[in-house]
């Protein structure tokens, strides 16, 4: 099922020669082909789906769209991962209400011991995007499953919550979200922290920020802010069963620096040391490019937010643990 590639717009990035591969044709993966498509950022885009009859489905129904779009969208398999700038693995189950996403892990990792050698195998050199939960514990396994350089197997983890982090403080403050520099980091879920120390509006700290601005400086405020952003999966899950429009724009948003080789600086899960805690993936501010997620960003904490980090660190390790014993 192909739609013709269409000529570039005037000034875009060179994609023609770009492939973008999201294996799971779910409720995130279809999104995130949807996303890319609107995006303009790959000229061809491969679904894979162990259910190709729905896959097939989603991509006559993308197609249409394509037709007002710069790229083509194909149902594929694994041997249309060779050459791909990018593979994103969506597949899996999801949260359902009340689970955790940790609450995943043992499907999800059984699935990722099939999905990952095979895209090794036909895209050595490709850039893994895991967006798989739990994410932090899939980007692991899928950099030790691939055998990939660290830089080159990337989980969104916290990109996710920063975006909502900022637009939690954006309006809070009445401010566009873009401005506010704000980030959570660790783990994809309940164990991430705020990094307060470092969160500014206008290249100020918010208390200083406040006091310019005249507005009140109000902490329990701003802890209702990052809960609601902790929270915000399970709010969403409770009402419409999946979350899928947020994740898609911010996997599209990794792709994009990546694609475009232009270090934008993205909280991202990679394989490292966190707290002192050694190999375990958790988000951190890291520079992206063509070679991935190739040089982190060390934030400078403060000493409660170390410890939250290796608080965080700490519970991933666990559950890397029972997993890989
Ligand atoms: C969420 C999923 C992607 O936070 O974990 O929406």
């Amino acid at each position: 099922m192909e739609s013709p590639p269409m000529p570039l717009q005037a000034g875009a990035a060179d994609v023609r020669s770009i492939k973008i591969v999201v294996v799971g044709a779910g409720s995130v993966g279809v999104t995130t082909a949807y996303a890319l498509l609107l995006d303009g950022l790959a000229a061809d885009i491969v679904l894979i789906d162990i259910d190709t009859n729905r896959a097939q489905g989603e991509v006559m129904d993308l197609s249409h769209a394509a037709h007002f779009a710069q790229a083509r969208v194909r149902v594929g398999d694994y041997e249309d991962c060779a050459n791909a700038a990018a593979v994103v693995i969506t597949a899996g189950v999801n949260q359902k209400p009340g689970q955790t996403r940790l609450d995943l892990v043992k499907t999800n990792y059984a699935l990722f011991e099939d999905v990952v050698p095979r895209i090794a195998h036909h895209a050595p050199d490709t850039i893994l995007i895991v967006a798989t939960n739990p994410v932090d514990v899939l980007t692991h396994a899928a950099h030790r499953l691939s055998g990939f350089p660290l830089e080159r197997v990337i989980g969104s983890g916290t990109a996710m919550d920063t975006t909502r982090f900022r637009h939690e403080l954006g309006k809070h403050y009445g401010v566009n979200p873009r401005n506010v520099h704000a980030v959570i980091v660790g783990e994809h879920g309940d164990s991430q922290l705020p990094v307060w120390s470092l969160a500014t509006i206008a290249g100020m700290r918010l208390k200083d920020y406040c006091q310019a601005a005249g507005v009140e400086y109000d902490e329990s405020k701003l802890e209702a802010c990052a809960k609601r952003t902790k929270e915000a999966a399970y709010q969403i899950i409770q009402r419409k069963g999946k979350t899928n429009y947020g994740v898609a724009s911010v996997l599209v948003s990794i792709l994009q620096p990546i694609v475009t080789n232009s270090d934008a600086i993205v909280t991202v899960s990679r394989v490292g040391t966190y707290g002192g805690v050694e190999d375990v993936a958790l988000s951190m501010p890291c520079k992206l490019n063509r070679r991935g997620a190739h040089q982190d960003v060390p934030l400078l904490l403060a000493q409660s937010e170390q410890e939250a980090l290796r608080r965080s660190a700490l519970s991933i390790k666990e559950v890397l643990s029972a997993l890989e014993d």
